[in-house]
């Protein structure tokens, strides 16, 4: 399996600290963000990375990671977001050349997380697996519903549902088999009303055809793209043995 990072999009709200560089070079603790989420590639064994990026300070990734080799890497490519806020989905369309036809693992380049998901990376098989986080505030995610009793099931999937049903946070990282692409070609901008290709939706086709399925993310997930988050996820990272 292969593994795509995506850190395109403005940064917006961390403005102004995203005037100076792009939001993945900033510092979660000693470390910068990209390094998180390109450690929970390489624990999973995946070396061949690809980060698809965007906005004004593209060139500043190259000077950080370089060849990616100290950070265990063994290819590294970049691909630009021609649209920064195209989408989520629009950013992973870039990643089709460099998946040929293989599977890959997708990870949002502000998410940070201690979970193994190498397990799930090795049985991997055919359609989607999302990595579900149990949160106490579920109307400020995408949440899946699962099924009573075979729980690795996703009936639905809503995003910032009012319900409460369910508190299964979608998390920001994903496994998709090689039919991803086709499914990004039917994504509609006006889904979700933001005029992005969102990956929620990429998400929702693979339900419909009865191929997505959930993991538990086990251990510690925070994005980092908020002041408060930022600050959680560096405080996590500064206290962890
Ligand atoms: P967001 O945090 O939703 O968007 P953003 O990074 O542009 O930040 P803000 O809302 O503050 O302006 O994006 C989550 C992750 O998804 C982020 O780490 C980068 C990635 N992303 C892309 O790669 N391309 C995109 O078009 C978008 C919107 C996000």
């Amino acid at each position: 399996m292969k593994g795509v990072i995506l850190a395109g999009g403005l940064g917006t709200r961390l403005y102004p600290l995203t005037h100076v560089t792009n939001k993945h070079l900033l510092p979660v603790y000693n470390k910068p963000m990209i390094f998180y989420p390109i450690q929970t590639l390489v624990n999973a064994g995946i070396t061949e990375i690809l980060i698809v990026t965007s906005g004004p300070h593209v060139g500043d990734f190259l000077g950080v990671l370089k060849n990616g080799k100290e950070l265990g890497v063994s290819h590294l490519e970049y691909a630009y977001q021609e649209k920064p806020d195209g989408g989520i989905a629009d950013a992973l369309a870039l990643a089709e050349d460099f998946a040929d036809n293989d599977a890959i693992a997708v990870i949002l380049g502000d998410n940070t997380t201690d979970a193994d998901i190498s397990s799930a990376v090795s049985s991997f098989i055919e359609g989607s697996v999302i990595f579900l986080k149990e949160v106490d505030d579920p109307k400020r995610f995408g949440v899946a519903y699962l099924d009573p009793v075979d729980k690795k099931t996703v009936v639905k999937i809503i995003e910032k549902p009012k319900d409460g049903l369910s508190n299964q946070a979608i998390t920001g990282l994903y496994l998709f088999d090689r039919n991803v692409f086709n499914q990004i070609r039917k994504c509609d901008p006006d889904w979700a009303g933001r005029g992005e290709l969102e990956i929620t939706q990429v998400a929702d086709f693979y339900l419909q055809e009865g191929k997505l399925k959930s993991e538990e993310l086990k251990g510690f997930w925070s994005d980092a793209g908020t002041f408060d988050s930022l600050f959680q996820a560096s405080s996590f990272w500064a206290t962890k043995k």
